[in-house]
């Protein structure tokens, strides 16, 4: 999935969101929103709710990184958990660039290129993750 560099980038980067995570989970959905207005009506948690999920989830992923086998597993469960949701596949685009925008507006300086690369590998790999399990689960739906 990701090499050692890539890994480092990501952790290095996610050390200094962790402590500002309220606020910046907080900027993450009020850009999401701003920009994607059709999809606010998917969410029902307030977004102080929504926001601490997802922000744990991420730091859960980002800890695990060296163990791929058990972070897909993971994943799996988190997109079994968006089956509930009419969620078509271009909003992991609008979530993927609203995640890249939020990280490198709040990360300044310490972001750069390299960390960027490694930020769309890494949402990229999850997204990919979370729509082949929401297809397989569509079709042995369809089957039974
Ligand atoms: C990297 C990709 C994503 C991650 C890590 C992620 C993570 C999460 C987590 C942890 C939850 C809470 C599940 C629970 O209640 O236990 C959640 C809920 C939800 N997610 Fe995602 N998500 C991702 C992508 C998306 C995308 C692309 C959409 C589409 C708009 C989406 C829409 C939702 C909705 C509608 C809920 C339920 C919110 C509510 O009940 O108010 N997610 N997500």
């Amino acid at each position: 999935m990701l090499n050692h560099r890539e890994i480092l980038l990501i952790k290095m980067s996610w050390s200094y969101i962790v402590p500002m995570s309220d606020t910046i989970g907080f900027e993450f959905y009020s850009y999401l929103f701003s920009k994607n207005p059709e999809i606010k009506r998917l969410f029902e948690n307030s977004i102080q709710n929504q926001s601490k999920k997802l922000m744990d989830t991420l730091t859960f992923i980002i800890v695990s990184l060296m163990h791929l086998n058990t972070l897909e597993n993971y994943i799996e469960v988190i997109a079994m958990k968006h089956q509930a949701y009419p969620i078509q596949e271009e909003h992991y685009d609008m979530v993927g660039n609203a995640l890249i925008h939020t990280l490198k507006v709040n990360l300044k300086q310490t972001w750069d290129k390299e960390t960027e690369a490694a930020w769309i590998k890494l949402y990229n790999r999850i997204a990919e993750i979370m729509i082949s399990t929401s297809k397989k689960h569509t079709v042995s739906h369809l089957a039974s």
